[in-house]
């Protein structure tokens, strides 16, 4: 089955650029931008993730956790940005993705802002 890519922002003006750059890169047949919140809209994606990418508001990390690792494939990628440089603001986040059976967790740091890459073990 065909993956559907989607980007969502609740900025109309970061949205727009989203959806804009992604047009001169030649990806908008590839990556759908959809305005509003995530926690509203990711509801509405049907089937299951194979691939999240989490860069919102960082106090949410855990609680777009929470939303997605029930639909996340075994396999499955979550990355998360600002790992490192706000783990301040995330450390419910970071408790559950390097503790939760289910994941294996690495941190990468090719800048100061940190990446984790969980796969959702079979
Ligand atoms: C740190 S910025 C990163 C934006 C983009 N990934 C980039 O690198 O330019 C965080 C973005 O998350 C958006 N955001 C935060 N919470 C959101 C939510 N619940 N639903 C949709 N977008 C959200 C903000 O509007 C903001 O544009």
């Amino acid at each position: 089955m065909e993956k559907r890519r989607r980007s969502i922002e609740y900025d109309p003006a970061r949205a727009k650029v989203a959806a804009d750059n992604l047009r001169s890169a030649g990806l908008a047949d590839v990556v759908t931008v959809v305005p509003g919140d995530a926690f509203v809209q990711i509801p509405k994606v049907p089937g299951d993730f194979d691939f999240v990418f989490l860069d919102a508001w960082k106090r949410d990390y855990k609680r777009f956790f929470d939303l997605v690792l029930p639909r996340l494939e075994p396999r499955g990628l979550l990355l998360a940005h600002n790992v490192v440089n706000k783990q301040a603001e995330m450390h419910d986040f970071l408790d559950a993705i390097t503790r939760n059976p289910k994941l294996f967790t690495t941190i990468v740091s090719p800048s100061s802002e940190g990446m984790s890459v969980s796969v959702k073990l079979k």
